[in-house]
């Protein structure tokens, strides 16, 4: 059955409009294409997971089922934007974000968390989760635009199985309330 309910309409700063709404089955192809065609460079700094249809069919599964909450960003039916909540279901879920390459830096990112950030608080989490790479300093920038803490480096799994160091970040969002130590890791390998 087609999901086609939009979750919100943001606009980039060129104008155009993007609509946002939960990953399901009629993105497999979509998303798959969305990986293939980021540059090296995107791709080294988002891969959340591996996007083999195996993969990709568990996320949807547990997007139904919410234990995640997955959005994709849509230009005219093409995927521009990956971003969720892993583990919606427990007090810190883990946010990833990722935006096709000629979508940077038109504002997107911001609104994108601002979604996910809603949602958090919405579902009562106690606050939000991340990782990025060292050597990803826009993103590091804009995590700490949205209020994001810097809690020390980890070692975090990617999407290939290799092992990368990067920084850990949380956002609070009820007081008192501090993330546990956590294993970064995709939830479904
Ligand atoms: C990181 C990413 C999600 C940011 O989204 P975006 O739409 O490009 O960013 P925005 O236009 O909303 O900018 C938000 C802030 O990020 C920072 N930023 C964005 N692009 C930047 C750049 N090229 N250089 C430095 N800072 C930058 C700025 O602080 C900016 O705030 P400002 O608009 O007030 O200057 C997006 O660029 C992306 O997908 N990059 C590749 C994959 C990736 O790095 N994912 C995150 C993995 S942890």
């Amino acid at each position: 059955m087609e999901n086609k309910q939009y979750r919100a309409i943001i606009k980039s700063r060129s104008g155009q409009d993007i609509h946002i709404r939960l990953l399901s089955e009629i993105d497999l192809l979509a998303l798959q294409t969305f990986n293939k065609n980021l540059s090296e460079k995107t791709r080294s700094q988002f891969l959340p997971h591996n996007y083999e249809e195996r993969i990709v069919l568990k996320f949807i599964d547990r997007n139904k089922k919410n234990i995640d909450r997955i959005y994709v960003a849509l230009s005219e039916d093409v995927i521009i934007g990956y971003f969720f909540l892993w583990d919606f279901i427990k007090p810190f879920p883990v946010l990833g974000i990722g935006i096709s390459d000629s979508f940077q830096g038109q504002g997107l990112g911001k609104k994108m968390m601002g979604v996910l950030i809603e949602d958090a608080k919405a579902n009562g989490n106690n606050g939000i989760l991340l990782t990025t790479v060292l050597t990803n300093e826009s993103a590091y920038q804009l995590y700490l635009k949205m209020g994001f803490k810097y809690l020390g480096d980890t070692d975090n799994i990617a999407g290939d199985g290799r092992l990368v160091r990067e920084r850990m970040m949380y956002l609070p969002l009820k007081v008192g309330e501090v993330p546990a130590i956590h294993d970064f890791q995709p939830p479904v390998i």
